[in-house]
């Protein structure tokens, strides 16, 4: 078996580059990557030596480059990570979000067509739903959710998720699209929440909480999401959509107070700044259907799941010290000084 994994120098692509070469040694893993600002062959390093890996550096918007890729690797299964996924930078420049998101998919699914594939498995988002009211907890996304997007980031992958599924009803393209709540663990790139405030709080830098942090997201530790994945693109069935989620709301407060308080910090860090444009309010999944279908189960509870991030981000300071030492300056004056 042979898996092409877009995106696998990001977050959640490395994590599953990892997850899978240990789970399936005779399995070829090749990665397609770019290595935008969020790509990082650090996070690669512990899997370069291994035989069954190979990493290939392509823009998957380059027609020509994929197609190559098709021709030299035969591959059995494309999983496509590979994104511009931060919602504040799509605020600020949203065309390379059409560009990679839309158009690059756009690309990957005709060299699925042209060369063949047993399965392309589309990373999506439940951001495509668009946002719960806070007074209503008793409503959640489901696979039937109308798609309703708020920001250049969740439109853009809504629109990839059309591509896809016009591929499957118009061509027969073996796809499935998996849509998963926000993510934490190893890996995660210092410009999102949880990584942002564990770095800052280590620095006794001011912890930025956008409006009144009153916002709710349903936190899935990575391992979690990558597993679901797997059973996805082994069982699941063609043509469907599978919501991936562990019922884990938070507010944005409750989770930088978290992190606070396992770091030993003051709460006197967090500072509240002007909101992002557009904020969803709440996001929170109902995963019975790849519970019911598929057998799926996350196995690691908030709790705990913030614990073993924290550990990881104090055990691998060279990893993300490295990045927030670059650009990634630039990137934060610009974002935080006028908020
Ligand atoms: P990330 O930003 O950490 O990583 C994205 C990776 O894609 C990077 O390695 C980058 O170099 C690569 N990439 C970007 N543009 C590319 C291009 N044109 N060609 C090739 N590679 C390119 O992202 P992430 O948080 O790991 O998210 C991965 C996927 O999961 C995305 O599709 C995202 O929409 C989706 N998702 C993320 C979350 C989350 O909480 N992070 C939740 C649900 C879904
Ligand atoms: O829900 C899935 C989505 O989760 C993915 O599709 C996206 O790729 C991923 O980036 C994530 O999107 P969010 O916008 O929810 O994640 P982010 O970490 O940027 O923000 C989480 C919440 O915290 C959100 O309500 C905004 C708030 N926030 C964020 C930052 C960076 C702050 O209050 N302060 C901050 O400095």
């Amino acid at each position: 078996m042979k898996i092409i994994v877009t995106g696998g120098a990001g977050f959640i692509g490395g994590n599953f580059v990892h997850m899978m070469l240990e789970k399936y040694p005779d399995y070829s893993i090749i990665c397609l990557d770019n290595l935008t600002y969020a790509g990082n062959m650090e996070t690669l390093s512990p899997v370069m030596d291994n035989p069954k890996f190979k990493f290939i550096k392509a823009d998957i918007a380059d027609r020509a480059a994929v197609y190559k890729i098709f021709e030299d690797e035969k591959p059995d299964i494309l999983v496509n990570f590979a994104a511009e996924s931060h919602v504040d930078r799509s605020i600020e420049d949203p065309g390379i979000f059409i560009q990679t998101n839309v158009v690059g998919t756009g690309v990957l699914l005709d060299a699925c067509r042209k060369y063949g594939i047993t399965r392309y498995h589309q990373v999506s988002t439940d951001e495509v739903y668009g946002d719960l009211p806070l007074d209503r907890p008793d409503l959640f996304f489901t696979e039937d959710t109308p798609l309703h997007t708020s920001s250049p980031y969740s439109s853009s992958k809504a629109g990839a998720d059309l591509l896809v599924m016009s591929y499957h009803r118009t061509f027969g393209l073996p796809v499935t699209i998996s849509r998963c709540s926000n993510n934490y663990g190893p890996y995660h790139f210092p410009e999102k929440l949880i990584p942002l405030i564990i770095a800052n709080a280590l620095a006794e830098k001011q912890l930025p909480v956008y409006g009144k942090g009153e916002n709710v997201r349903d936190w899935l530790y990575v391992e979690d999401h990558c597993h679901a994945i797997d059973l996805i693109i082994h069982n699941g069935r063609v043509g469907e959509v599978y919501n991936i989620g562990g019922h884990n709301e938070r507010t944005n407060l409750q989770v930088v107070k978290t992190i606070i308080k396992e770091l030993g910090k003051s709460e006197d860090l967090i500072t509240y700044v002007t909101d992002r444009l557009g904020h969803d309010m709440r996001y929170a999944i109902d995963p019975t259907k790849i519970h019911d279908e598929l057998g799926w189960e996350p196995t690691t509870l908030f709790d705990e799941g913030i614990k073993k991030t924290v550990k990881w981000y104090l055990e691998n300071k060279s990893w993300w010290e490295n990045i927030i030492s670059g650009e990634y300056q630039s990137y934060y004056k610009k974002m935080y000084s006028d908020r």
